[in-house]
């Protein structure tokens, strides 16, 4: 069965200055183009919406709307985008992947895993953790510390059946819930979720440290290694 994909890139992303992070260059093509490459020629992704702040979505640029379906404008929330893109995606796909376009290194092994493991529930890549993690309470006091062998640190892009996904997200809408992802509707709604193997070099640029990582890693080779290409977009 054919898979649709929304990629979300409608943040205002600007803890970097500038422009949202999102649309700055990494490589010589804007980060949101890496990711939205990466899932247009995956042979198992049959249609891509693309969620981006109102002003572009008016005059969406040309690479943009060369990688894509479908280009709609996001909402005040991550959870309101994510109901924007899936209200934009033609229908008819039995299964559904939200990425966040501050991903830019996916991998088609990664869109694969994901796939196979969301016919039927939920599936989300998790990593392990190095850190210790610790419950802190008022007053910095620490409560406890975790037990960091069942901690997983969650990626994107996360799968689900798509009848399921619009349900939980029409639900979470009538109740204005927050969800940082969208498995928590899953969770919040009882449904079991299941973890698949994530990806360290699928890392989220949200400071200028991680834009920094990132365009080392471009030139590194690491990313050839794990058949991350480049997208070959003109852009001005
Ligand atoms: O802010 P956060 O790091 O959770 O954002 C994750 C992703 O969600 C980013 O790609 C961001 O552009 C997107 N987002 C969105 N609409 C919002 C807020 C965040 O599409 N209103």
């Amino acid at each position: 069965m054919s898979a649709g994909a929304v990629v979300v890139a409608a943040g205002s992303g600007r803890r970097l200055g500038g422009e949202p992070k999102q649309f700055r260059k990494l490589g010589k093509v804007p980060l949101l183009a890496w990711s939205c490459h990466a899932l247009s020629r995956h042979s198992d992704i049959s249609e891509l919406v693309v969620v981006v702040p109102a002003d572009i979505a008016a005059a969406p640029p040309d690479w943009l709307v060369g990688l894509c379906d479908v280009v709609v404008e996001g909402g005040p929330t991550r959870r309101d985008s994510v109901g924007l893109g899936i209200a934009g995606l033609s229908g008819g796909h039995g299964t559904v992947l939200v990425h966040d376009g501050a991903r830019p290194f996916l991998s088609a092994k990664l869109i694969g895993r994901v796939l196979e493991a969301c016919r039927d529930c939920p599936a989300i890549p998790g990593l392990p953790l190095t850190d210790t993690v610790k419950l802190v309470g008022e007053g910095g006091r620490v409560l406890s510390t975790l037990d960091r062998a069942r901690l997983r640190a969650v990626q994107t892009p996360q799968g689900f059946p798509l009848s399921l996904l619009r349900e939980l997200h029409e639900q979470a809408a009538r109740d204005d819930a927050e969800a940082t992802d969208d498995a928590f509707l899953a969770e919040t709604a009882g449904i079991p979720v299941r973890v698949v193997d994530g990806d360290p070099l699928n890392l989220k640029v949200t400071t200028g440290a991680d834009l920094a990582l990132a365009e080392w890693l471009v030139g590194s080779g690491d990313l050839e290694a794990a058949g991350i290409e480049p997208p070959g977009v003109e852009t001005s």
